[in-house]
């Protein structure tokens, strides 16, 4: 594992943080971390990158202790709220950071000049950083956490000042880190982007992961199934609660949630058996954004009690 947590905690005078967190990431795998402002994402990160130390549990980073000066050379950090020195130009910001993780400098200029082309700031490589736009400097950021040829990196919402075609750009980076094998932990607003980026993820509430697992689990998980009837007679409606079965009726379509496509069978039988006509069947598409905001509205009606929902 590149990342393992065992009730990894981080409080600050016993408030907010993030809590009892257990989790494991493995090699080349991308993490989607995601959870509501201020639900402790980017606590965890900070403590798993050694900018905090924690106040309980343990955790392991590249097989040594977070925290360990060894294994912060071969990682990369994209925070989310940063300031570089306004008066440098990006080229002498890589080189000042390639110096901080006692990189060889030979061939450094190589190596810089790959990078801001990758993140599409190489036109401006010596422009002051002070004269940057937000987006300039988040890719700038991004060129920073990539300087080390990391085999893992933290990406702190790496897409939040960049255009449409900036998140493409990020996507690609993501997806050729992933084939190189790095592994990236991503924390991330945008849900959509996460649903096409990431093979894993977690969600955090309130300091406490609440879910984790493969993201096909985690959206077969939360399937409907919708069914059109002829028409909905009540010996159907009974049928299928006797049967634990959450039905809701639009017209003449139940529809019913499923935790995977094998429960279907039954379902249409049950159906059958009680005198329905079906005349349509089908699963609908939920995307990550509704099963997000489902589970935190489920923790946060207390049904959840942060009990982590293991995939
Ligand atoms: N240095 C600090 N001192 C005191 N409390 C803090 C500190 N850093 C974070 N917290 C608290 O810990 C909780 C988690 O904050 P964190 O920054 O980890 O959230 P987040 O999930 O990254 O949120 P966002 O999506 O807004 O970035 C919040 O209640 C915050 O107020
Ligand atoms: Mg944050």
């Amino acid at each position: 594992m590149v990342i393992e947590t065992r009730h990894l905690t981080k409080t600050f005078n016993g408030k907010g943080g993030c809590r009892d967190v257990s989790l494991s990431v493995g090699e080349g795998e991308v993490f989607g971390f995601l959870g509501p402002n201020g639900a402790g994402k980017s606590t965890l990160i900070k403590t798993l990158v050694g900018l905090c130390r924690p106040s309980s549990g343990e955790g392991k980073v590249l097989s040594r202790p977070v925290g360990d000066v060894q294994a912060r050379r071969s990682i990369g950090y994209l925070p989310e709220l940063f300031r570089f020195q306004d008066y440098l130009t990006a080229e002498e910001l890589l080189r000042f950071h390639a110096r901080l993780y006692e990189m060889d400098m030979k061939g450094i200029d190589g190596r810089t000049d790959e990078l801001l082309g990758i993140c599409g700031i190489d036109e401006h490589k010596r422009q002051r950083i002070g004269t940057y736009s937000k987006g300039m400097q988040q890719r700038l950021g991004l060129a920073s956490a990539l300087l080390p040829s990391p085999k893992l990196v933290f990406l702190d919402e790496p897409t939040s000042a960049l255009d449409p075609v900036g998140r493409r750009d990020v996507r690609n980076i993501i997806e050729d880190l992933k084939n190189d094998g790095v592994t990236v932990f991503l924390n991330s607003h945008l849900l959509s982007e996460v649903e096409l980026t990431c093979d894993h993820v977690a969600i955090i509430d309130n300091g406490h992961i609440i879910a984790s697992g493969s993201l096909d689990e985690l959206m077969r998980r939360n399937k409907k199934l919708e069914i059109r009837l002829g028409s909905v007679d009540d010996a159907v409606l009974l049928a299928l609660k006797d049967e634990g079965r959450e039905v809701s009726v639009h017209g003449s379509t139940l529809e019913i949630p499923i935790e995977g496509e094998s429960e279907i069978p039954g379902i249409v039988r049950t159906i059958a058996q009680n005198g329905g006509n079906i005349y349509e069947a089908g699963t609908s598409k939920t995307n990550l954004e509704d099963i997000f905001i489902g589970m935190i509205d489920e923790e946060r009606e207390g049904s959840g009690s942060n009990n982590r929902d293991e995939l």
